[in-house]
């Protein structure tokens, strides 16, 4: 019997025990699906991105971080995305140094902030300026697109087998290094691939590469998409293919009519394939998640007059088609309108990651919106170290919040129990509907007695609702007011049964005030002032 049990202690301490510790050994960043949502996950546990994107030439030198690192901490942020430049690793042809990235590692680590890579190769906001001189002296290897009327532009081309090898090699070393000082650790926790890809000011590229495949017959693997996916794909992509009557043999042209828009569609396919080439090549060495990021265009404007062909709402379908390496495509925003963007980068179901956003007084409000609203992956606002008051950013204190919050969003992600809302002065009213319940959120300044109210001035509100209960939530951000309904039975009446304000410790609410009188207004609703960022839990009870 003895033996009997040592030979099972053996077996199991053989078998089961390394099999434990393997399954509690972290595993390199990557995404995964949770119901309706994508999480990324670090080292085992899902992670939040409370980003920021530094200035471009911020991260040039360590010397230059020393002050940015500080500023990052006082913000709260976990992140931040820091450019890896072509021009810089690789200033020599075949000779890479990546001791400025060795250092920002352990920098980052030391300050307990992750990385995101952003791989400034071939092209940054359409240009190709960060490539290494001996690219850009070398025209005959490394072709230039070209406009119609024959003149080269500082813009790499797409179709050269030239540039991608010499971009892939670089972005191969990169990957490479990565995984040798960081494959342990994780630092470094996703690469954007390129930066602002786009086609400016000609819509498309005439050299002769361009011009050949111009002419060739669409490729199997797009005319396979449109047609695999015709009841899918974006409205503004299927007008174009069914205007021209759903062919799906021919050249561009044939397919998808003689216009600018058939310029832009052929472009960004060809961008597509080599980043997504680009993607894999890099995954196969060390398989990060990897994206690419999008200048956003102005609507009623023609190809060419904005950067064109990047992964852009109107193609993201032909960025689809063109290969599934690069896991998500993420907009870039210097313009306000915040909610009609997002909503197109996710109306396929695809994650939503906002990379850049002009570092102003609304990126408080739009990170936790982001959260909130689409569940997204993380919030990074662009030129982050340039504030001189990193104390007193709002932005720092909702990252704040978010943190204490990120292990109640992250557990009730896609499973419809995390709502939110954005307000403005413009857009001062939504409802939201969870369980038995509909929330009418207000921005704080529709309460008449507001010192706000009758100002033109009104910040974003911005609130996040978490359900944890069948009658409880966590209710957090700032400037909102919220009342109450039965969701279905309208003689119900919804009360208030109990109100805190809190904070969670280690994941612990604990309860600074019981809000009662006023701070309810004697039981009528939930608000959270405009110039405070606050969580409250409210408990919510039914009568007849
Ligand atoms: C978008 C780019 O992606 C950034 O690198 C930067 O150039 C900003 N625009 C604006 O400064």
């Amino acid at each position: 019997m003895n033996k009997l049990r040592r030979a099972f202690t053996y077996i199991f301490t053989l078998v089961f025990f390394p099999l434990f510790v393997f399954s509690q050994s972290p595993t390199i960043p990557h995404l995964t699906q949770k119901g309706t949502a994508t999480q990324l996950i670090v080292d085992n546990k899902p992670f939040i991105i409370l980003g920021g994107e530094l200035g471009n030439s911020t991260a040039t030198t360590v010397q230059n971080m020393l002050t940015v690192w500080p500023k990052l901490k006082a913000m709260n942020l976990n992140t931040v995305l820091v450019p890896v430049y072509w021009e810089l690793i690789e200033a020599q042809e075949g000779k890479f140094n990546f001791s400025l990235y060795w250092e920002l590692i352990i920098e980052a680590r030391k300050n307990d902030i992750k990385l995101i890579f952003l791989w400034f190769g071939s092209w940054k906001n359409s240009m190709s300026s960060h490539a290494p001189a001996w690219v850009k002296l070398n025209q005959g290897n490394y072709p230039r697109v070209k406009d119609n009327t024959g003149r080269s532009q500082e813009i790499l081309s797409s179709l050269s087998e030239n540039v991608f090898q010499a971009d892939k090699r670089a972005f191969e070393h990169l990957m490479q290094f990565i995984k040798d000082v960081d494959g342990k650790d994780h630092t470094v926790i996703m690469v954007q691939v390129e930066n602002e890809i786009g086609m400016l000011p000609s819509a498309r590229d005439y050299q002769a590469l361009a011009e050949e495949a111009f002419k060739k017959p669409v490729p199997a693997e797009l005319i396979n998409y449109l047609q695999k996916n015709k009841e899918k794909l974006v409205p503004e992509f299927w007008k174009i293919w069914q205007a021209n009557g759903y062919k799906t043999t021919g050249d561009w042209e044939a397919i998808f009519g003689k216009s600018l828009a058939t310029d832009e569609i052929f472009m960004a396919y060809f961008y597509s394939k080599f980043s997504n080439q680009l993607a894999e090549a890099g995954k196969k060495i060390y398989p990060l998640p990897m994206f690419v990021n999008a200048a956003l265009n102005r609507e009623g404007r023609e190809p060419g007059n904005y950067p064109s062909a990047g992964p852009l709402p109107h193609l993201m379908d032909v960025w689809k088609a063109a290969g599934s390496s690069v896991d998500f495509l993420a907009p870039d925003f210097y313009n306000p309108d915040f909610k009609h963007w997002c909503d197109l980068y996710t109306r396929q179901g695809d994650v939503l990651f906002v990379p850049e956003h002009a570092f102003d007084n609304t990126v408080a409000a739009k990170a936790l919106y982001t959260f909130a609203h689409y569940e997204g992956l993380g919030f990074s606002p662009f030129s982050i170290e340039s504030t001189q008051k990193p104390t007193e950013e709002p932005l720092g204190k909702m990252y704040g919040l978010l943190r204490e919050l990120t292990s109640l969003i992250t557990a009730h992600q896609g499973q419809g129990k995390i709502k939110g809302v954005l307000l403005s002065k413009r857009d001062p009213e939504s409802i939201v509907r969870m369980g038995n319940y509909e929330f009418t959120c207000k921005h704080d300044y529709t309460l008449s007695w507001t010192p706000g109210a009758r100002t033109d001035d009104w910040s974003l509100g911005s609130v996040i609702i978490i359900q944890t209960g069948d009658d409880e939530f966590f209710v957090a951000g700032t400037g909102v007011v919220i009342t109450f309904k039965h969701r279905d039975n309208k003689d119900l009446n919804v009360g208030l049964l109990k109100v805190e304000e809190g904070n969670f410790e280690n994941n612990v609410w604990n309860v600074k005030r019981h809000l009662n009188g006023d701070q309810t207004h004697q039981g009528r609703h939930v608000n959270i002032p405009t110039n405070q960022i606050q969580t409250q839990r409210v408990a919510l009870y039914l009568y007849k």
